[in-house]
């Protein structure tokens, strides 16, 4: 199977349609999305609407800010003072189509086939995040797949797990760069976040995907140049947060 794997969309269309465009031409069986749909950016309705006109449609699990935006009187409290002003917005905001839509997207994780699984934050607990290799052992006894796509961090980068007598290794590299190419070992176990569409935060503006051949057992993460300009001015027009316009323009 071949997996376009999306991530962290955020409410950023000008990102989202810019990947679509790169990935047009690549075939692709399935389209795997690690939440955050929405959350921080200026257009939720449009994304979920191009998510919900995918094909093959998408296989998703939901977000922390999915799920806050759906509940925020629940979630909101938790969420720093921009976020939550655009977790209260954004509810405000959604189409009644496209909030049943999210309502829909269950929590990961979900198998997707043998062997691989997505979801948000960690397997073990989708509001974690997972940046050391301290956290990627506990997220590692959290599912019993070989592979898992992670979102949350917003930073395209990979775990990997090695069993040798009986021992435990684990190596946890950043992946940079406009086209990386990665060939997993069928021996090893790998925890991977494709980086994030529509908010990066690795100081590399450009938004991230990834297409993954299970077969061949093959990732590719690419970095896309997309219209920041206009996902900023439509976060700076929507009346949100400053920080949430300029942070794309950095991509931290
Ligand atoms: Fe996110």
């Amino acid at each position: 199977m071949r997996y376009l794997v999306l991530s962290d969309i955020h409410s950023n269309i000008e990102a989202l349609c810019a990947v679509l465009a790169h990935a047009a031409r690549k075939r692709r069986d399935a389209v795997l999305f690690l939440g955050d749909a929405v959350g921080y950016g200026a257009a939720p309705n449009q994304v979920i609407e191009r998510l919900r006109r995918l094909r093959p449609a998408v296989i998703a699990v939901r977000g922390n800010h999915d799920r806050v935006v759906l509940d925020p009187d629940r979630g909101a409290a938790f969420f720093n003072p921009h976020a939550r002003r655009a977790a209260l917005w954004t509810a405000d905001a959604l189409a009644a189509a496209n909030r049943r839509y999210l309502e829909a997207v269950p929590p990961g994780p979900r198998t997707v086939e043998p062997g691989l699984a997505i979801c948000h934050g960690s397997p073990a607990d989708e509001d974690a995040y997972l940046f050391s290799e301290h956290e990627a052992h506990d997220a590692f006894a959290g599912t019993d797949a070989g592979i898992a796509f992670f979102g949350h961090s917003h930073v395209p980068c990979m775990f990997e797990q090695t069993h040798e007598d009986g021992h435990e290794s684990l190596v946890g590299v950043l992946l940079r760069g406009s086209r990386v190419v990665v060939d997993l070992d069928r021996t090893r176990r790998y925890l991977i976040n494709p980086g994030s569409v529509g908010q990066p935060r690795d100081h590399d503006p450009r938004a991230a995907y990834a297409m993954y051949d299970s077969e061949a057992r093959r990732l590719t993460l690419y970095r896309i140049a997309y219209n920041v300009e206009g996902a900023r001015r439509r976060i700076l027009a929507a009346g949100l947060p400053h920080l949430l316009a300029e942070r794309l323009v950095h991509g931290a």
